[in-house]
């Protein structure tokens, strides 16, 4: 199945990446802050239709079309582009991320890094690669030396779970903080590495189905805010290399 899931991915990245600064429509959903654009519904049609022609008795959850039920044990949650806002403006960092369940544990996920052309992939079990590389989280285990990764929700002018209090906190405390704008690359740098550790409120399961089986397989972990293990339907996540886990844990749960 894995091989089939970069197949896709790597079909869909490539709609993405031809339309990546051409003329293209932006609607806003909702607010002005909530973007789609042609490319996000032009990626997860050809993600569906693959799915429907390849494996047509499964369920899928996809960000632009909703659940597709089929009462099958497999479920594909897709997120077809990943940092619409970056694609939207011009910045090169965006993803497809495709993740597949198997009665409610992730057993796959994909994460296609399309202007870098990294192809992050898991499976339950076998570890996590890019581009056929095997991927370790890092060995920091001093959070001052470390730098860290988190992402807004569309609505964070209204500060939900203390987002402005955490972001201080931790430029405050880590070696540095980024923003980059696309949650499924957040996991993928995690998992390599790069990234120390990635804190995030109100995610959605399809940006975080395949990143978080693809940090879990670096031999990092993922919990929400006080440790507790996390399903794709949690409003935390906290991914780390485990080694600055619980001083993260800490600093979230601070009183602000
Ligand atoms: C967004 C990105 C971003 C995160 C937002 C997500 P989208 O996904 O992953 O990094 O901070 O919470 O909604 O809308 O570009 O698919
Ligand atoms: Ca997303
Ligand atoms: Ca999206």
């Amino acid at each position: 199945m894995i091989d089939k899931v970069i197949q896709i991915a790597k079909e869909a990245g490539a709609i993405v990446r031809e339309g990546f600064g051409q003329n293209f429509m932006i609607e806003t959903k909702g607010s002005l802050t909530n973007l789609v654009t042609e490319y996000d519904k032009k990626s997860e049609k050809e993600i569906i239709n693959y799915i429907k022609k390849e494996f047509s008795s499964h369920s899928v959850l996809a960000e632009e079309s909703g659940n597709h039920k089929s009462g099958s044990e497999y479920l594909w949650v897709i997120d077809p582009l990943d940092g619409t806002t970056n694609f939207a403006h011009g910045l090169p960092i965006f993803s497809v991320s495709i993740g597949v369940q198997k009665i409610g544990q992730t057993i796959c996920g994909v994460v296609y890094d399309v202007m870098r052309d990294a192809l992050y992939s898991a499976e339950l079990g076998g570890g996590a690669f890019c581009n056929g590389r095997k991927l370790h989280v890092n060995h920091n285990s001093d959070i001052r030396k470390s730098v860290l990764v988190t992402g807004f929700p569309y609505n964070i002018s209204e500060n939900p779970d203390h987002a402005f209090e955490h972001f201080i906190a931790f430029l405050k405390n880590a070696r540095a903080v980024r923003r980059l704008g696309s949650a499924a690359i957040d996991f993928c740098y995690t998992a390599e590495g790069v990234f120390d550790g990635f804190w995030e409120v109100f995610l959605h399961p399809w940006d975080m189905c395949a990143g978080k089986l693809l940090v879990e397989e670096a031999g990092g972990i993922v919990t929400d805010f006080n440790g507790n293990e996390i399903n794709i339907f949690s409003k935390q996540i906290l991914a780390t290399n485990r080694l600055i886990h619980n001083e993260m844990i800490s600093i979230l749960n601070e009183k602000y």
